[in-house]
């Protein structure tokens, strides 16, 4: 019996990355495999944050030769958004910067109201919120397109009723548990076609889904389903990743509902100071002279995870930073406050780029166009085929 659970509605326990990839059928990810990326590799592949996939090859192969690709991650609006959300966004940008793929984000806000004790009205402000951090990773318009499940339902339901005609209550089941209500139930064919949604507006082509690996369940469940029920589209690609670790160290995923907080990123230097010097769990000694004499450990360190897992670019400081750890020379403290103004620093340049303004405006150039529509949606009364 495993000692932790995976499950894109709960995460529970120490998890074990490796046996989580033999249970779910997904392919570690090889160092070949990672140098098919585009160079400079994105340190959240070279430090394996990224550590495993599903038909990755077909991406970078179709990328390389210049082809048309897609990628796409999504947020479900159940809350402000904190570090552990926003990577993904930043990953899916390095794609479209170095390799001009069509980034499309799909927001859930009918699997939140399903699976979370909050209104509509609760997660509508959610989502504007959560579409400003979106943007603030600072996407193409043109090749960048959001999605919200109640607000484009004229091209998502079409899609998800198609799809949900292959899945069956007992496969539901068997991925996630048994659902609390029919909505969740019926929620994995919404997001099986939001990751067929690049496809069906701009014609086959390989799309990957970076994501936590949480979110695998709605890959596969997707890869299965597409191909029987839409013969036009292609089976997503997928990359999984590690959680961001949790302040409080351990081996779950950052959680804003956890003992120890999560790092916001609306959150100032000094409240990032505050969290990361005061719950971040630390590798190093009880006292300052154990700690000069045996130094600490950065492996348990959740400071040096954060910088390790995505805020600090450079490798050399990153190996520096270790080295003096662990010789003692640097201290918990100082580890933390470093980590903090790298977190901060990144927080601040984010929060600049933040769009303000009525949000109608602001996600304007990012919704589907009618043309667009137009290729997902059934055409139910434009044709002529009703007339006696
Ligand atoms: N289900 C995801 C979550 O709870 C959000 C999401 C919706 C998503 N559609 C997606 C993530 C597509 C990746 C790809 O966080």
């Amino acid at each position: 019996m495993d000692d932790f659970t995976v499950t894109p509605y709960t995460v529970e326990g120490d998890v074990d990355y490796d046996r989580l990839l033999d249970q779910f059928g997904a392919d570690r990810l090889t160092d070949e495999q990672l140098q098919n990326f585009p160079h400079p590799t994105h340190r959240l592949l070279r430090r394996r944050v990224f550590y495993a996939g599903r038909d990755v090859d077909r991406f970078t192969a179709a990328a390389a030769r210049g082809e048309t690709v897609s990628v796409v991650t999504g947020r479900g609006p159940s809350g402000p958004m904190h570090l552990g959300h926003v990577y993904p966004f930043y990953f899916a940008k390095y794609l479209q910067d170095e390799l001009g793929a069509y980034v499309y984000i799909p927001l859930s806000d009918d699997e939140k109201y399903f699976s979370k004790d909050l209104t509509f009205d609760e997660i509508h402000e959610y989502t504007r919120q959560n579409v400003r951090d979106i943007l603030a990773v600072g996407f193409d318009p043109e090749r960048t397109r959001l999605v919200v499940d109640t607000a484009d339902a004229d091209v998502v339901y079409p899609v998800a009723a198609e799809l949900a005609k292959e899945l069956t209550p007992a496969a539901v089941e068997a991925t996630y548990g048994t659902p609390p209500n029919v909505g969740l139930g019926f929620y994995p064919a919404v997001q099986a076609t939001h990751l067929l949604l690049p496809q069906l507006v701009h014609g086959r082509h390989p799309t990957l889904v970076p994501i936590a690996v949480d979110q695998d369940p709605h890959v596969r469940v997707c890869r299965d389903i597409a191909a029987k029920q839409r013969h036009d589209v292609e089976k997503p690609a997928a990359l999984l990743s590690r959680f961001l670790p949790r302040l409080g160290g351990g081996g779950g995923k950052m959680s804003t509902s956890d003992d120890a907080p999560g790092i916001l990123l609306s959150d100032d230097r000094e409240t990032v100071r505050e969290k990361v010097q005061r719950h971040a769990y630390s590798g190093g000694r009880d006292d300052v002279d154990a700690h000069r004499e045996h130094g600490g450990d950065p492996t348990v360190d959740v400071a040096y995870q954060l910088l390790a897992y995505f805020f600090e670019e450079s490798d050399e400081t990153l190996d520096r930073l270790a080295a003096d750890y662990r010789s003692g020379e640097l201290l918990s403290g100082e580890l933390k406050a470093y980590a903090a103004d790298r977190i901060a620093d990144f927080l601040e340049g984010h929060q600049r780029r933040r769009p303000e303004g009525p949000i109608a405006d602001v996600v304007e150039p990012y919704r589907l166009t009618e043309a667009e529509r137009a290729r997902v949606r059934p055409d139910v009364f434009g044709g002529e085929s009703d007339r006696e």
